[in-house]
């Protein structure tokens, strides 16, 4: 038996990030201590203020094993230090699982890293264009342009989120805005 329409089908608004009636977490600045490489450029820009740096809205249809679920993120522009406004960066717990990014609104980017090998990969994440996220790889999302940066996530119910895995080592790349763009730079080196 299908469930009702309401449980089909949702409607978001990209103005406010926002999915009616669904739960939506926020993230500010102070959630993103030990995601930049300036640690000093971080405390100073959090001495000004705790803004808002990103906003997930969520629908989980279902927790069956061949369920998917989705998010409608909101990651707005700035910068800390000469890198972008970022989202943490996460591995999925279950880690064959894979994503779907759907670039809806703005101009960011993607950092994936292969877990097993440090394969890495800046891929522009923009309307009209889909990132697709393998299995065992770290995701993380910047918002490279001026607007505020719209996408839709979607994965597998059971991916779950890794978070310790991103906090206790990093990516092992940093994106810095360059007068020509994003560049991908080791941690290492920069
Ligand atoms: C879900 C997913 C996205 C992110 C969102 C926020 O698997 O990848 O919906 O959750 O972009 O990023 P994080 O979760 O890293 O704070
Ligand atoms: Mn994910």
């Amino acid at each position: 038996m299908l469930p009702p329409i309401d449980a089909l089908l949702s409607r978001f608004d990209l103005d406010s990030a926002t999915i009616a009636g669904r739960p939506r977490i926020e993230r500010r600045l102070s959630d993103l201590r030990g995601c930049f490489r300036d640690a000093a450029a971080f405390e100073a820009a959090l001495a000004e203020g705790n803004p808002l740096v990103y906003a997930v809205a969520s629908i989980e249809p279902g927790p069956g094993e061949g369920d998917l679920h989705y998010g409608l993120g909101m990651l707005m522009p700035g910068r800390v230090g000469d890198e972008y406004w970022m989202t943490k960066g996460h591995l999925h717990s279950w880690r064959p699982a894979a994503e779907f990014y759907v670039g809806l609104r703005g101009a960011g980017h993607m950092l994936l890293e292969d877990e097993a090998t440090g394969d890495t990969r800046l891929v522009p994440l923009e309307a009209n264009g889909v990132v697709y996220v393998p299995g065992h790889t770290a995701h993380r999302t910047m918002n490279t342009g001026a607007e505020p940066l719209l996408y839709l996530g979607i994965y597998p119910a059971r991916a779950g989120h890794d978070y310790s895995t991103i906090a206790k080592k990093n990516f092992a790349h940093c994106v810095l805005a360059r007068p020509e763009g994003p560049a991908l730079v080791a941690r290492t080196a920069s």
